[in-house]
């Protein structure tokens, strides 16, 4: 292909930082909440989008990106519609992984776990708090669904305008909240000729085990 020869030369090399098990936080979330503190501070564009990863009930995987909205000691929330693809991989295959990569920052976080539904009132209570056009958004995509073009969603769109204009616009019954309860968390500081960082927590038994891995 005509531009793989300067692919070839994308190279850099990390120097921002180093990490080690002596001096992250001896819980993962800690040590989450601190490298997200920092993420925010370099001011991107979307601190908090992050690949999720599921697989069906052959195997078979898929990633897209999604929003975090909340993260705490139970877990990482994010939005979606219930029947999408990854609705569907999530009902039948609860394990899961998400996926952070915060390039200025050299650092990659990895967590696995399982994922399973908030409840209505909590999905309700982020629902009502989206701006107007999110939440008629949430009722007019069908997501993950074939549609015969874009004229088919913007006509639906108004529909949903009309019908729920001057009330209160309720959760679409297919939309709510997921959470990842994590088992495993890496989190990844590029270091200098390729030796990177790589600490990992492990939860054994209600303990999170702390270990290195090779880069
Ligand atoms: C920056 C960004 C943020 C996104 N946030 C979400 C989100 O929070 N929830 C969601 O359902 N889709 C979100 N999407 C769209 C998904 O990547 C994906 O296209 C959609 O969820 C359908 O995926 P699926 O067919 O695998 O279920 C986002 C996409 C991008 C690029």
């Amino acid at each position: 292909m005509k531009n793989s020869k300067s692919i070839n030369n994308l190279r850099r090399e990390y120097k921002l930082n180093k990490l080690s098990e002596e001096t992250v936080q001896k819980n993962p979330f800690n040590q989450f909440e601190k490298w997200f503190n920092e993420v925010m501070k370099v001011g991107l564009i979307e601190p908090n989008a992050m690949i999720l990863a599921t697989a069906d009930d052959n195997a078979k995987p898929s990633v897209r990106v999604v929003l975090l909205k909340e993260f705490g000691k139970n877990g990482f929330t994010f939005f979606t519609n219930y029947t999408s693809r990854k609705g569907q991989n999530l009902s039948d295959n609860s394990h899961a992984s998400i996926l952070f990569f915060w390039a200025e920052l050299e650092r990659q976080v990895r967590v696995e776990g399982i994922i399973k539904k908030i409840s209505r009132v909590e999905s309700k209570k982020y629902f009502d708090s989206r701006p107007l056009e999110s939440r008629l958004a949430a009722w007019t995509s069908e997501q993950s669904k074939m549609i015969p073009g874009r004229d088919y969603l913007d006509t639906k769109f108004q529909i949903f305008k009309r019908q729920f204009k001057g009330k209160q616009i309720p959760v679409p019954p297919d939309w709510g909240g997921f959470i990842l309860v994590p088992e495993y968390f890496e989190f990844w500081q590029g270091r200098e000729s390729r030796l990177h960082d790589r600490i990992c927590y492990k939860k054994l038994k209600s303990k999170w085990k702390i270990f290195r891995l090779s880069p």
